[in-house]
């Protein structure tokens, strides 16, 4: 509960997310800020950052056009030259890209965003921004499929060096340090199996060298994990998952201080051109109004189904961050509120077994992506992490039997029906 406490942003909210057996009822404290800061979290997502047209519409209004005109050939004159804001052409901004990183920053407690077209290009634009040619990355062994490809395959053909380290043996990121280190990055909770790196400990370790820290916050969620309060210099979402959180389009968001973000990253993305489609940054927004109801309610139905699991025949493992029984059960708890929305188990037997299982699901929809209102189930070994080699998969723990759940918004009983009738 003490750690909840640095989650000063929440400002007196109560946050319902049941955690074990019982109900963790987060009376968070007030923020620091109260005066200046009026409203709770929950109400700026709503209302913060928000433009009316002259037409004083209730929904924000979507600007669909690649360019904007100007009233004389001074005023574009004096646009260009940056001595009159206002928006020039809609692969540098749009007011619904404004709209959404002002809500983002809120959510994120970071001073500036910017957002791209995935959350790949954000993954990419957020490393190659930060280093240069001579330049050494430390990351994790435990990410996203192409992540690892940004990392092994296409930052070392521009000099720069990568080491992948075991994500949560902090021994070996410290012993890995170089003079000429510059990023640490890794997700956590990590993408299959779940496990938990600790953000204080690697940001400490970070700012006492000098490197700064990247954390994909994707599997955590936003608002249940704050990194940045635990160090991080950078947070970048796949805004396709939880942002969106209805399956229906893809974006990224890179989150940090405004000198890095408005004076390098925006010219660097301004000029390459990975925007987020105006219309995208509108679903997004919508999205972000019922973040918080849909996050509480999935992670409180993935740890209703860890725990359902554990009593199920025809299960041989249960892992999830929110389990007495997870190896970094106390990491999980210093870190995250809720044990997160998703849910990673392995079935009896091997890769029939698991497919079986699969096949006979018909609520429970197989997919590789996550963070939907539906249910969504993924065979990791034969799709996300297909291309790690076998050693690869063994040094993770993925099996041919993992399975990894991400929650959607469904009747609790109904997915557990599903679940129960197919297992063998
Ligand atoms: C943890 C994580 N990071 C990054 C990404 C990439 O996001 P996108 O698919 O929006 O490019 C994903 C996507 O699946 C992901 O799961």
């Amino acid at each position: 509960m003490h750690l909840i406490s640095k989650f000063n942003i929440y400002k007196k909210s109560t946050i319902n997310i049941t955690n074990e057996n019982s109900v963790l009822s987060a009376e968070v404290e007030m923020s620091k800020n109260k005066s200046k800061d009026k409203h709770n979290i929950q109400t700026k997502l709503i209302h913060s950052g928000s433009q009316r047209s002259q037409n004083n519409e209730t929904s924000e209004a979507i600007y669909l056009t690649s360019g904007y005109v100007y009233n004389s050939a001074e005023e574009a004159e004096a646009r260009f030259k940056g001595e009159l804001d206002g928006y020039i052409y809609s692969r540098y901004s749009n007011p619904n890209l404004t709209m959404l990183e002002k809500k983002l920053c809120e959510m994120e407690g970071a001073e500036a965003a910017r957002l791209t077209s995935s959350g790949m290009a954000a993954v990419f634009w957020a490393l190659f921004t930060n280093v240069q040619s001579g330049d050494h990355i430390i990351a994790a062994d435990a990410l996203f499929g192409s992540c690892l490809s940004i990392l092994k395959d296409i930052l070392p053909n521009y000099g720069i060096e990568v080491t992948i380290v075991r994500a949560n043996k902090i021994e070996e990121w410290e012993k890995s340090i170089k003079k000429n280190t510059k990023v640490f990055f890794f997700e956590t909770p990590t993408n299959p199996m779940l496990e938990i790196i600790d953000m204080e400990k690697l940001s400490q370790i970070a700012k006492a060298n000098n490197i700064k820290v990247i954390i994909d916050n994707v599997f955590a969620t936003p608002l249940r994990q704050r990194p940045m309060e635990f160090g991080a210099d950078i947070v970048i979402y796949s805004a396709t998952k939880h942002i969106d959180g209805q399956g229906r389009c893809l974006g990224g968001v890179i989150l940090g201080d405004a000198e890095f973000i408005e004076n390098k990253l925006h010219d660097y993305l301004k000029h390459t051109g990975p925007a987020l489609s105006p219309f995208n940054a509108w679903i997004m927004m919508k999205g972000l109004e019922t973040l918080s109801l849909r996050t509480d309610r999935q992670i409180e139905s993935a740890r209703k189904i860890a725990d359902h699991l554990l009593d199920l025949g025809g299960i041989k493992e249960v892992i999830y961050p929110g389990h007495k029984s997870h190896p970094e059960y106390s990491i999980a708890q210093k870190q995250m509120i809720g044990g997160g929305p998703i849910v990673t188990f392995k079935v009896d037997g091997g890769k029939k077994e698991a497919f079986d299982f699969l096949n006979k699901l018909d609520l429970i929809k197989i997919s590789n992506n996550l963070g939907d209102a539906k249910t969504l189930i993924t065979h990791p070994k034969t799709t996300t992490h297909r291309n790690l080699s076998d050693t690869e998969c063994m040094n993770l723990g993925i099996t041919e039997c993992t399975l990894r759940m991400s929650l959607g918004l469904e009747d609790i009983d109904d997915i557990m029906f599903d679940i129960d009738k197919s297992i063998i």
